[in-house]
């Protein structure tokens, strides 16, 4: 029997031929599909800027080194996320605060980026990290009233959120639009809502910052209109770009996206139908009425200390069952890298106790939801 996976990629014919074409052309790098990925993903979101590199860690880089954020500036950042905005945040040396999260979502709320400025007395913040967790943009515009208060830059870790709105004054915008956040990054992993094999892409509507993101992505080399063969550097930048072939499948993967939504809403809905109401030891995070999701996790909570088990259990009696659930994510301060040890992010434990993410993708049949539905609800017998 083959294992159900919580996440992967979908791949048709019509991406395998945009990306078999794209191999013939003259420039593989740095080429047209480059460029037109770009274009396509700026008017998708509706930003004025949009670059691809290589991943959402990259993105993530980029994003902080594009505000000039230097050795000990304080930035603030979830206390549960994938590692990559720690790690790149450490690499350059900030100063990083953690802010709790909410124990069923597994989001940072505004009051929790209340309290962490206010226990840790903070003046200066340099930069606050957003992350939608699983793809559901709570929060995306009153993070901004914080920013205005603060003077602080929003940097969206939207990893999860490709393709999600929120709503501000009667209209939605797409995560990624930069109309509540200075700068917005996405993955295009293969589990993510699009794909290019490895990626990223980066927005924002400053164009200041938009040069320093073209600038950093590619060494830092400022080129010479008139003479191709000149060129200064004018920034300790990296490669980070994304090649015209990986952009192909990304370009053919962004024309399916709302197809790709719709098949993760079914899923999503189809689970919350059958959990919802079936126990009160399993709890579905339940978001505003102002967000149009991605759908990219299903997170169910199981209050296992109720069911005297635990999460290990839990997650061994699914592989019994040839399911594999994920945990999105183990809190960053848990890591032998992360020092600190005097740390109570009180939410964070909880969400990390509880929290499980099921198997969602594009081409999970019903047949397979339901199978896993049961083994679900058959645990708490
Ligand atoms: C929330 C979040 N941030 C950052 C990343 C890093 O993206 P990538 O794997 O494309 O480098 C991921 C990918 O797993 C993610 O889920």
């Amino acid at each position: 029997m083959r294992f159900i996976p919580y996440g992967r990629q979908f791949l048709d014919a019509s991406d395998k031929k945009l990306v078999s074409n794209s191999i013939s052309n003259d420039l593989i790098t740095t080429g047209p599909i480059v460029t037109k990925f770009e274009i396509n993903l700026k008017k998708y979101l509706k930003c004025r800027y949009s670059y691809v590199c290589s991943s959402g860690t990259a993105a993530i880089h980029l994003a902080m080194l594009s505000l000039n954020l230097k050795k000990n500036d304080i930035i603030l950042m979830p206390a549960v996320n994938f590692i990559a905005s720690y790690n790149m945040a450490k690499n350059i040396g900030l100063k990083i605060y953690f802010v709790d999260v909410d124990e069923i979502n597994g989001q940072i709320t505004p009051k929790n980026v209340l309290e962490c400025i206010k226990k840790n007395s903070l003046k200066k913040i340099s930069a606050l990290i957003t992350m939608f967790n699983g793809g559901y943009p709570e929060n995306a515009k009153n993070f901004y009233d914080l920013k205005k208060k603060y003077n602080f830059f929003i940097i969206e870790d939207a990893c999860h959120a490709l393709g999600a709105e929120y709503k501000f004054r009667n209209n939605f915008f797409k995560v990624g639009s930069c109309k509540h956040a200075d700068i917005c990054t996405f993955s295009l992993h293969p589990l993510k809502t699009i794909t290019s094999g490895e990626g990223g892409v980066v927005t924002t509507n400053a164009s200041s910052i938009a040069k320093n993101i073209k600038l950093y992505r590619s060494h830092g080399i400022l080129r010479d209109k008139n003479k191709h063969w000149k060129y200064d550097v004018i920034k300790n930048g990296y490669n980070y770009r994304l090649s015209d072939i990986n952009s192909a499948l990304g370009l053919s993967q962004l024309n399916k996206i709302n197809f790709f939504l719709k098949k993760r809403k079914k899923i999503y809905l189809n689970y919350l139908n059958e959990l919802k109401n079936f126990s009160p030891n399993l709890i579905i995070p339940e978001y505003s009425k102002n967000i149009k999701p991605s759908y990219h996790l299903f997170i169910i909570n199981i209050i296992f200390k109720k069911l005297n088990k635990n999460k290990n259990h839990f997650m061994k009696y699914l592989i019994n069952n040839y399911i594999i659930a994920q945990q999105h994510y183990i809190p960053i301060y848990e890591f032998s890298i992360y020092k600190k040890k005097n740390y109570f992010y009180k939410a964070s434990k909880k969400y990390y106790e509880n929290a499980i993410s099921l198997p969602i993708y594009v081409d999970l049949d019903k047949k397979k939801q339901d199978k896993i539905i049961k083994i679900i609800k058959n645990y708490f017998d």
